[in-house]
């Protein structure tokens, strides 16, 4: 593969879906395929962001946004550094606007932030110089997350605009929901987002999302099911009567995946509870292409870092 000098965005940090144009999500997407070449390599690794510091702030767990974040960083040569919640001084009561101030001392290009509070990142990008990128802020967003799911969508399908795409779950709780809402509907996608009425956020309907509470009307002639987690460490108060329950009336099954469309695909972002929003059964079917979108994570972060900071050829 040969980098040119790379595009780049019109903002200098990955906030949030929203300070995207069709233009930069296309922009991304086609980048995250020539990354994924790299991935084929038997030496897997461009000198796109030689001689740049990534630092990784961890400060809510995570398997596949920080691993993945962390081999995208190796593959173009960036320096990295990181701290977690629990390795830092934020355990002493350090408050995250003086971490942030004591990174910035240390001069990185880019700071890639996954935090409990909604809003997160949007408070470094106001103290650092260094290029913001969200990993995921509280119930807000997770744009790379929106950005890896386009991106096997559109392997699979060749296309976004014009495609059914069923949401399932703990609405009210994801990140991953308000991120894939805002690009899907951007790149012209038919959004449906189903979930128990206790778990249906306000707003929803004006973003351009058709709301139910029933499944099988969103499942009917989806293209793509995305499932989400229910969120149990989020939830503080009787949400659910039961787990039980609710596989009942919104686990995906491969008898109501019998409703969508002949060809369709199912996702879920991860980490899964089994039996619980999806049966084993789809999980691990032919329908699924979980694991596709976790490879497809490492590809995306390449790009979004590339466009952030890389500057020379590969
Ligand atoms: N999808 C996702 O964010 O997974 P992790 O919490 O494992 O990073």
């Amino acid at each position: 593969m040969s980098l040119t000098p790379a595009p780049r965005l019109r903002s200098r940090h990955l906030l949030s879906i929203a300070d995207l144009d069709p233009s930069e999500v296309d922009l991304i997407l086609d980048t995250a395929v020539a990354m994924k070449e790299i991935g084929t390599r038997t030496i897997k690794k461009v000198p796109a962001l030689r001689g740049r510091t990534v630092v990784n702030l961890f400060f809510e767990a995570s398997t596949r946004t920080r691993l993945s974040f962390e081999l995208a960083e190796k593959r173009l040569s960036a320096d990295t550094m990181g701290i977690t919640a629990a390795g830092s001084s934020v355990t002493k009561g350090e408050t995250l606007a003086d971490t942030a101030r004591t990174i910035e001392a240390m001069s990185p290009d880019l700071i890639v932030i996954r935090h409990a509070a909604s809003g997160a990142p949007h408070l470094l990008s106001t103290i650092c110089r260094a290029g913001i990128v969200n990993a995921g802020d509280g119930t807000h967003e997770h744009p790379t997350q929106a950005l890896l799911d386009a991106l096997t969508i559109r392997e699979r399908k060749g296309r976004l605009a014009g495609l059914k795409v069923a949401i399932i779950g703990d609405l009210q709780h994801s990140r991953v929901l308000r991120s894939n809402v805002l690009l899907l509907t951007k790149m012209g996608a038919e959004v449906r987002a189903c979930g128990p009425a206790t778990l249906i956020p306000l707003g929803l309907t004006a973003l351009g999302v058709h709301v139910t509470t029933s499944i099988d009307e969103a499942v009917t002639g989806a293209d793509v099911v995305m499932m989400l987690r229910v969120q149990h460490e989020r939830m503080h108060g009787m949400f659910l009567p039961s787990l039980r329950e609710y596989f009942s009336l919104f686990g995906l099954t491969p008898a109501r995946l019998t409703r969508a469309a002949g060809d369709v695909i199912v996702m879920h972002p991860g980490p899964m509870n089994r039996g619980v929003e999806i049966d084993s059964a789809v999980a691990d079917g032919p329908w699924s292409v979980i694991l596709d979108q976790v490879a497809n994570g490492v590809a995306v972060r390449m790009a979004v870092l590339y466009l952030l900071a890389g500057e020379d050829e590969a």
